[in-house]
């Protein structure tokens, strides 16, 4: 019988919450996120970098998370879909892609709706181009992107006012 791959403790803060646990050296963060902390709201898609349905904030910044290994996150700061919302109340970025109708079935969502908070965080204002390039690594099978543009571009207007 072969050994037991031997654990590595790792520091995680999600959400705004701390989390002390041990994996797997070969856990990757997508892994981390939906199967020891629950936190199903970030998909897997393709799992090879490809699609952004894993995307994250890590630091701040979006990454695919099926493409981090979760110790490669000790001791960062990661923001999933769920810690988008606010004491029971929508993320504007949430509300736009709601009112936008800038969904279908949803699978990208959560990614898509993570890589515009970082654009919007960074960049109130954002040209096309912009959300276009900001947006490239998130694939959507449905939606054709149009209204994913203008959700985008109605949450910039929403969070000017937030
Ligand atoms: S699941 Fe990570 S990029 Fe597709
Ligand atoms: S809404 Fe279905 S993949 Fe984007």
């Amino acid at each position: 019988m072969p050994d037991a791959i031997k654990k590595v403790p790792l520091a995680v803060k999600v959400n705004g919450r701390q989390h002390s646990l041990s994996v797997e050296p070969r856990t990757l963060l997508v892994e981390l996120l939906r199967e020891n902390l629950d936190l199903t709201g970030t998909h897997v898609g393709c799992d090879t970098t490809y699609c952004g349905a894993c995307t994250v904030l890590m630091n701040g910044a979006a990454v695919k998370s099926c493409t981090i290994f979760a110790v490669q996150a000790d001791g960062a700061e990661i923001t999933t879909v769920e810690g988008l919302e606010r004491e029971g109340q929508l993320h504007p970025v949430q509300k736009a892609f709601a009112d936008a109708y800038g969904l279908q079935c949803g699978y990208c969502t959560p990614g898509l709706m993570l890589s515009a908070f970082e654009l919007l965080t960074r960049n109130n204002q954002p040209s096309e181009k912009e959300i276009r390039r900001a947006i490239a690594g998130n694939t959507c099978r449905c939606t054709g992107y149009q209204n994913i543009f203008k959700a985008i571009q109605m949450a910039a207007e929403n969070m000017k006012g937030a």
